[in-house]
């Protein structure tokens, strides 16, 4: 009996963990991280696309969010599919664009001039919190 009731708040414990996972993100050790994107981004108003589109809005915005950038093939399918970059796509696409792009496009050759990878969680967690200060 005691035990049981023990790893039912384990459970609930680690579903909490999950779901709030993003919300913990600090937004400003995400502004440090963007350093880490600018050789192809920009992220302020209006800024300028560069090897990359300008990433302000990009959150919780349609895929291919900027209407004058040429993106990959790929990118206009999943924009036609209703793909949004919430903070669960962001996180999938930043630690894999590639991967991310077969999986959502629906193209197994898909493409991405996109070749960075962000390989730590907290460094994806804090971005998209910064990111999602960008509106
Ligand atoms: C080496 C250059 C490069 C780096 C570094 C880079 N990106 Fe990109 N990124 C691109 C390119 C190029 C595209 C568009 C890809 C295409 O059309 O094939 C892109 C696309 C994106 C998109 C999709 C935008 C949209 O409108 O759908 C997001 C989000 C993004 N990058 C975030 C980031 C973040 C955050 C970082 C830093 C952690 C980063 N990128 C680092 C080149 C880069």
């Amino acid at each position: 009996m005691k035990n049981g009731f023990l790893a039912a708040g384990v459970i609930a414990a680690v579903a909490f963990a999950s779901g709030s996972a993003f919300a913990e993100g600090d937004a400003a050790a995400g502004e440090k991280v963007s350093k880490k994107c600018i050789a192809c981004h920009t992220f302020d108003e209006g800024g300028a696309n560069k090897v990359g589109p300008n990433l302000f809005g990009v959150y919780e915005g349609p895929a291919a969010h900027k209407e004058d950038y040429k993106y990959s093939d790929s990118y206009t399918e999943m924009k036609e599919k209703g793909l949004t970059w919430t903070a669960e796509n962001l996180a999938g696409y930043l630690k894999d664009p590639k991967g991310f792009l077969v999986e959502n496009s629906g193209d197994a050759k898909a493409k991405t001039k996109m070749t960075f990878k962000l390989t730590k969680d907290d460094d994806v967690e804090n971005i998209i919190a910064y990111l999602a200060t960008l509106k």
